[in-house]
């Protein structure tokens, strides 16, 4: 009978809404921005000790790019362009936008968040925002969290940033790690849609298993000090191997688990997005679920590991070739660990969207050094 009533109340009361109509989140729009500097293996090797010919085999990063204290700081300048980017792109106002999540382990302060100055710099006057810290797998996490926000109905229109200022805690002498990390951010919208695609499903996990991946201090656990600066502990602490088998392993599950619930296999994936850690983690990945490479969206050559950034880059760089209804999964791992895989059915066509503001970054033997510069310096004098 009290069923009976609530629900003949809720017709009665609107009856133009169906309370049954599933509200999806689904991404209408992907901005993005790296910094102008080019650190490519060659210049790395004069400083640490390591060669091209070993990045490549090892890492698959050529290039990476690096914002220099003389052209800006904090992760707020990289995410602030990619913001201003995608506002252009989709022609949203920017009062209309009610929230902004920034993933990211490099936030310009422990406090304010990033998130509101980045909504400070890009007029988000009506939004509310905050941090993620998931380390590299933060965009995914966000990406979940934003689109929980507007399957509730109460949201509508929210902005996912990921990115890092991973140079500003990356420690140069450093070999183990150095040439693995760049600087880069990049940021999708998300809007509510009643269609069946965007963000349609996901698995994600965290364990305390941090004594291979972190930062000693600086944190509350271990306040800064001058013995913690003398002993470097402010800086990206890995132990490569075992990290690589967890990350594999991890990773290889959560698309597993994804593909299987489903129903998506090599056939019908349109694209695999993995986190760009290391090209033979992508391609240890995609071999697991059969996935040919062509359908992988891989760039860590010219992007490097971005850590928050690298999903996003991805969707940022690949836009034009994405089409509506393409199915997506994505998969992360960060410290923590952090880690899952989510199922994605894309919502528009990108070539028509990134032609209006084309991804700009430096790829190794598409364009010289110089002409890169040229072209980031004739753009700003615009
Ligand atoms: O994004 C968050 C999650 N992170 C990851 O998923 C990263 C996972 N780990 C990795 O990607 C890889 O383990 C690394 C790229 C970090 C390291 O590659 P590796 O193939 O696992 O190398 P390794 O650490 O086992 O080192 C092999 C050798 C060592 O020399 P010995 O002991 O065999 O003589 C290292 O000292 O390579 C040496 N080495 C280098 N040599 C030249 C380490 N770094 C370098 C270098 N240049 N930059």
């Amino acid at each position: 009978m009290g069923l009976v009533h609530v629900s003949h109340f809720l017709i009665f009361s609107f009856p133009n809404i169906s309370v049954m109509e599933q509200i999806n989140a689904v991404i209408t729009g992907v901005g993005g921005y790296v910094p102008d500097y080019i650190l490519d293996n060659e210049e790395m090797s004069q400083f640490v000790d390591t060669s091209d010919e070993w990045i490549m085999e090892r890492i698959g990063v050529k290039t990476r790019h690096i914002l220099r204290p003389e052209q800006g700081s904090g992760v707020s300048y990289l995410m602030t362009r990619a913001v201003r980017q995608l506002l252009e792109k989709t022609q949203a106002d920017p009062a209309s936008v009610e929230m902004i999540i920034c993933a990211t382990t490099t936030p310009d302060y422990h406090f304010p968040s990033t998130a509101s100055i980045v909504a400070g710099n890009t007029g988000l006057k009506n939004a509310f925002g905050f941090d993620m810290e998931a380390a590299c797998a933060g965009f995914l996490y966000a990406m979940e969290v934003a689109a929980n926000y507007i399957r509730s109905g109460r949201y509508k229109r929210i902005i996912v940033c990921g990115g890092d200022h991973m140079s500003s805690m990356t420690n140069y002498q450093d070999r183990n790690t150095c040439p693995i990390f760049g600087d880069g951010a990049a940021c999708v919208m998300m809007e509510a849609t009643t269609e069946e695609m965007g963000l349609l499903d996901g698995y994600y996990r965290v364990e305390a298993n941090f004594e291979h991946l972190h930062m000693a201090a600086g944190g509350s656990a271990k306040m800064p000090s001058h013995e913690t600066v003398d002993a470097r502990e402010h800086f990206v602490y890995q132990e490569g191997r075992t990290v690589f088998k967890h990350a594999v392993t991890k990773m290889s599950d959560a698309v597993e688990t994804i593909a299987k619930r489903n129903g998506l296999t090599k056939e019908n994936i349109t694209w695999l997005v993995p986190h760009q850690a290391n090209v033979r983690i992508e391609s240890a990945v995609a071999r697991r679920i059969g996935i040919d490479e062509a359908h992988v969206m891989i760039n860590i050559d010219h992007m490097a590991n971005t850590s928050g950034g690298t999903l996003p880059l991805c969707l940022w760089e690949y836009e034009p070739q994405l089409k509506k209804g393409d199915k997506l999964i994505f998969t992360a791992f960060g410290a923590g660990f952090s880690w899952g895989a989510s199922y994605m059915v894309w919502g528009y066509d990108g070539a028509a969207e990134a032609q209006k503001s084309p991804a700009q970054f430096y790829k190794e033997g598409e364009m010289s050094r110089e002409d890169w510069y040229r072209l980031r310096h004739s753009e700003k004098s615009e």
